[in-house]
């Protein structure tokens, strides 16, 4: 960047190669790259909505219609538009489900916000009327939602259905949401008044095989590994469980070293002396009464013979974080040391069992001393329908956990987003001028979330909005299009149903990014890591290097 100083000489404050772009021209294509990004998802909105096929750069295959995955396997070069994928991070991350609907209003909020800025509103007036507006959304909200008890499994099913009407797994719904259900009531625990459920308690494993229906939720552990050898036990029951972080196996020295070795006996003798310390080991851990052992790291092949001798069913090379979930589960500790095991380290499970699933074997551990530890291991033709029975059984344990959490629940079929955008076409009229005119654009964003899913099921949208208008100015406060049957109708009735803590988030994760995106009026990105050709006429020059493609020189 150069500006004449008062001697005409040019100042040069950014480096070579930068960019640069200002005033409306930077936030006019901020909020374009942005809105892009918002009509890429769109089609996928709602059960009708359609699925997209992402291929990344290793020709690796995913088909879903999950707003957060679709973004992050699109490669978002754009700094605005990678904004939209916070978004969806942001709305996955606290509440795990509505992630497509916050990048949609992400996106006609901007879209409002540059119809406004064409007409000489300020941008300032424009954030502060969205915070305003977004405030009393909220407000709306809470009011409209409906309070559901978090004990009963009612409401938590038809919510964790909803939520899987829109995927692939759509047909098994009901069969899933039942497992999503049975699941997070498991791993919930009271705290107070309230309950708290942590989505990452279940733990799911998935294999390729049988069918969607095949998954099961299963009250233990199972881990995706087999027993280690094939002479050990591969099912033992009353479980006595040693976890060890530490490998069964001779460390290797970290340098080179060389042995002269000048006999078969000196040879004899080291291998007896490697072997000894491998048996001493083994010692340790069935000295403790073990009959089980789960193990982090590696086992030595010698190892995994003297265990088997002893009967004991072992797993190697278990991750870190099944670890942690097999000593919560089994209540055992993981020892670091085989000098300091004892019996009071051991865990327990009623029965460990390895399991020929699909091509693979798993090991199941059951029974376990905690019983709040489940796993869903999700089953299904390929691995595509595995990968997104997958996202969509986290969406659903999300919306679950919700539920569970904050007990209370709006309909869907965009009835909330008319309700809350008539209560705000009501509350611009009391606001003075420009900001008005915010909260009124605010008010019609939100309606971009059921003109998509009429849209997307292939109706007019314009009819069946106006009905759906008058009916709202009816009192008809769940007044929504179920796109099954393509009718205007109460979404209260037709048990579609969804957690009202995913559509708080998702008015402040909209309401954040889109006002976060009006606010910037200057882009400066450095040039890229190559070294541009140097100008002729040497570095800096009067007039400057021209580095700024596209973007004209400010
Ligand atoms: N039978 C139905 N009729 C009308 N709308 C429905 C029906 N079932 C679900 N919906 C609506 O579909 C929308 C959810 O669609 P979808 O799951 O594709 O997007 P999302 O939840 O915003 O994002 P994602 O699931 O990708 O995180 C919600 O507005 C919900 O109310
Ligand atoms: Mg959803």
């Amino acid at each position: 960047m150069s500006q004449q100083s008062a001697g005409g000489v040019p100042v040069l404050v950014l480096k070579e190669g930068s960019n640069r772009s200002r005033g409306r021209e930077a936030q006019h294509t901020n909020i374009e790259a942005a809105r892009i990004v918002a009509e890429a998802v769109k089609s996928s909105l709602g059960p009708k909505g359609m699925d997209k096929m992402l291929v990344d750069s290793f020709g690796d295959v995913t088909i879903t219609s999950d707003g957060r995955t679709i973004l992050d396997e699109m490669d978002i070069q754009h700094p605005a538009a990678k904004m939209m994928l916070e978004v969806a991070k942001t709305q996955d991350n606290e509440a795990g489900d509505g992630t497509t609907t916050a990048v949609i209003i992400s996106g006609e909020l901007l879209n409002k916000a540059q119809e406004l800025i064409e007409r000489n509103v300020h941008p300032t007036i424009i954030i502060d009327g969205y915070k305003k507006a977004s405030e009393k959304a909220l407000e709306v909200l809470e009011n409209i939602a409906i309070k559901v008890d978090p004990t009963t499994t009612d409401y938590p099913k038809k919510v964790a259905m909803t939520s899987m009407a829109s995927k692939l797994v759509a047909d098994h719904r009901e069969y899933l949401a039942d497992i999503a259900v049975k699941a997070i009531l498991a791993v919930a625990e009271k705290d107070g008044d309230k309950y708290k459920a942590d989505v990452d308690d279940v733990k799911v494993e998935k294999k390729p095989g049988e069918s969607v229906r095949d998954t099961r939720l299963i009250q233990g552990i199972v881990l995706d590994k087999e027993v280690a050898h094939s002479g050990m036990p591969k099912r033992v029951e009353r479980a006595k469980i040693a976890l060890l972080d530490c490998p069964l196996e001779i460390e290797k020295t970290e340098f080179d070293a060389k042995i002269n070795i000048e006999s078969p006996e000196q040879m004899e003798g080291f291998l007896k002396q490697e072997e000894d310390m491998l048996r001493d080991m083994v010692e340790k851990v069935a000295k403790t009464g073990a009959n089980v052992l789960l193990c982090e790291k590696g086992i030595d092949d010698m190892a995994q013979h003297f265990l088997a001798r002893k009967g004991i069913l072992a797993v190697r090379r278990n991750k870190k974080s099944d670890m942690e979930k097999l000593a919560k589960a089994t209540g055992g500790k993981i020892v670091t040391n085989l000098d300091s095991i004892t019996s009071a380290d051991l865990g327990y499970a009623a029965l460990v069992e390895e399991r020929k699933i699909g091509d693979d074997k798993m090991t199941f551990i059951e029974g376990c001393k905690h019983p709040k530890a489940v796993t869903i291991l999700i089953r299904g033709g390929t691995q595509r329908i595995v990968d997104e029975a997958e996202r969509s059984i986290h969406d659903a344990l999300c919306v679950v956990r919700d539920v569970v959490e904050e007990p209370k629940i709006v309909a869907g079929g965009g009835a909330p987003e008319l309700e809350v955008s008539r209560n705000l076409k009501k509350y611009a009229e009391t606001l003075p001028g420009r900001e008005q005119l915010a909260v009124r654009a605010y008010a019609e964003a939100l309606e971009a979330v059921p003109i998509a899913l009429t849209e997307n099921a292939g109706l007019d949208p314009i009819d069946i909005l106006s009905e759906l208008r008058a009916r709202h100015e009816k009192g008809e406060v769940w007044a929504g299009i179920e796109v099954n049957n393509g009718k205007a109708q109460d979404m209260g009735k037709a048990g579609v149903y969804e957690p009202l803590a995913v559509k708080k988030q998702i008015i402040k994760s909209a309401t954040e990014a889109s006002t976060m995106i009006l606010k910037i009026d200057d882009v400066i990105a450095a040039g890229k890591m190559k070294t541009p050709p140097t100008p002729p006429g040497g570095m800096g020059g009067p007039g400057g290097p021209g580095g700024y493609p596209g973007m004209g020189e400010y």
